[in-house]
């Protein structure tokens, strides 16, 4: 293993070990905070995209991979009964509307895997990937998730 990889699964286990904590709770505030890791990676992901921060290929890679196992911990977590409590977002769409929810959990995680599987080297290879991926948070934002009160 080399330092890039060895980095790159400590931080996933410590990505995983924040998403277990999680798990201990109910399925509402474990996919919260599933979801807050989500988008925590965003900040470099995005920051980068936009360019404001200097595009750095490890940074994004370990981003990705953070942001994917996020995911991945919180597809399960929207079980049928957790329409409502604890100040959940989640819209009752998602039970309403059978698999779409799942279907777009799994293009989010798709998206995802082709952008770690493509290892984009530059900026102009990284903003289509993440384009794909920012435009799966906000398709599912808008249809799934009610606003701030
Ligand atoms: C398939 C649907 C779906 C996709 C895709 C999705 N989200 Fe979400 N997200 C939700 C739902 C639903 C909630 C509200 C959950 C709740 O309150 O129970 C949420 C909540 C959030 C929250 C608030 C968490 C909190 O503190 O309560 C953040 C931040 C977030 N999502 C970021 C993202 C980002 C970034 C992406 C894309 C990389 C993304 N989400 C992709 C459905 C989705």
């Amino acid at each position: 293993m080399n330092i890039k990889k060895t980095l790159i699964a400590a931080s996933i286990g410590l990505a995983l070990a924040a998403t277990a904590y999680g798990a201990a709770h109910s399925p509402i505030s474990a996919r919260q905070a599933a979801m807050k890791a989500v988008g925590g990676q965003m900040r470099t992901l995005g920051g980068m995209a936009q360019g404001k921060v200097a595009y750095d290929d490890f940074a994004v890679i370990s981003a990705l991979e953070i942001m994917r196992d996020a995911a991945a911990s919180a597809r399960p977590l929207f079980p049928a009964g957790t329409e409502m409590g604890e100040e959940t977002r989640a819209k009752p769409e998602i039970w309403a509307d059978g698999s779409d929810f799942d279907t777009r959990m799994g293009q989010l995680l798709a998206s995802l895997d082709a952008a770690i599987a493509a290892e984009p080297a530059d900026l102009a290879s990284y903003r289509p990937l993440f384009g794909a991926i920012a435009g799966s948070c906000k398709g599912c934002h808008e249809k799934y998730r009610a606003p701030e009160n």
